[in-house]
């Protein structure tokens, strides 16, 4: 399938190239705000150059009575702040809620010429796109706003996984995907109480032997739909995401957590807390060891081709091209 993006532009850093394309923007973390709290909504200008996008949640986690104040409140806190380099976001509630088109409409043709990217709860299938799409652009239309605004879907429905490729290739509007791993647990009827992460009771055994007791090694519960999403994301020119991790208390297992959601292709995750801020900046930033070995590659293999020997380990076009995605990256975030 064509690469929907194409239409769009300028997404892309550099030239077409035999390698997957960075995104300009870093978006290593989307921080959360509850836009209903005034207090929250005053702290705002400190997040801005500090994360690299600040989102108004509007659905899951704001209350049934406070919905049309969130909804408020995040156009009040767009009029109120220059947003810079930062990106601006908001989940707005799902399509089938009672909030949905106020939010839409309220939103852009009140504060459309600022907003980046709307997310999208529970997308099941490519049809969700397609009439956020056609709302988004006759709002746009109406309101003569000039940058279209992209679409970001949640991945969280047992329909929306198995959708997943058609979601991706839906519309040029489609800027990525987060995993929702808590709705999806529900939807699948997986049984565990956990916003991501993983489970004690989802593991292997070793095999016995005859000096040690036998070991249970706990597995990624997250490991397939995160794979699933970022071929659906890649082939199609999108940017995948690690969505939640709820246990605030656990900063080591949601490190764990994003580091692999980042080597396996992912380029942030949200942040819910102030406290995994730096945490996803650390995860999504290439690592300085990793770097100065892409760098030796890049530069051992001038036109990237061929086959040299590093420290002992065989390069050639391919890592040429692992090594031009982690030197892109560690570009954009020294930029
Ligand atoms: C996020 O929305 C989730 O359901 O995990
Ligand atoms: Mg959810």
């Amino acid at each position: 399938m064509k690469n929907p993006r194409a239409f769009y532009q300028p997404l892309a850093i550099g030239a077409p190239a035999p390698y997957r394309e960075l995104p300009v923007a870093l978006e290593r973390m989307i921080h959360f705000v509850p836009p209903h709290i005034e207090k929250m909504r005053g702290k705002v200008p400190d997040l801005i150059n500090k994360v690299d996008v600040v989102l108004g949640n509007l659905e899951d986690a704001i209350p049934a009575d406070a919905k049309v104040a969130a909804r408020r409140g995040f156009i009040q806190m767009t009029k109120d702040n220059d947003f810079g380099q930062t990106g601006l976001w908001t989940r707005v509630n799902c399509l089938n809620s009672p909030w949905f088109l106020d939010d839409l409409l309220e939103i852009v043709t009140s504060v459309g010429d600022k907003l980046d990217v709307i997310m999208l709860p529970k997308v099941e299938g490519p049809w969700d796109i397609h009439y956020l799409d056609q709302l988004l652009a006759q709002l746009e239309a109406r309101s003569g706003i000039k940058k279209p605004i992209m679409i970001h879907a949640i991945l969280e429905t047992a329909e929306g996984v198995k959708n997943v490729e058609s979601i991706a290739s839906s519309s040029p509007r489609m800027h990525g995907m987060s995993l929702g791993p808590a709705d999806l647990a529900a939807s699948r009827g997986m049984k565990t109480t956990r916003v991501g992460g993983g489970h004690p009771d989802y593991s292997v055994l070793a095999d016995a032997s005859e000096n040690t007791a036998r070991t249970a090694y706990q597995q990624d519960l997250w490991h397939y739909t995160v794979a699933k999403m970022v071929d659906a994301c890649l082939s199609c020119g999108l940017k995948p995401f690690y969505g939640p991790f709820g246990d605030f208390s656990d900063s080591a297992a949601c490190e764990s957590q994003f580091r692999n959601a980042f080597l396996m292709g992912c380029l942030g995750a949200w942040s819910l807390h102030p406290t995994q801020i730096e945490l996803a900046k650390r995860v999504f930033s290439p690592d300085p060891a990793e770097v100065a070995f892409a760098i030796k590659i890049l530069d051992a293999m001038p036109d990237g081709t061929g086959a040299v020997m590093i420290d002992g380990k065989m390069q050639d076009d391919a890592t040429w091209k692992q090594a031009k995605v982690i030197v892109d990256l560690a570009k954009l975030v020294a930029s």
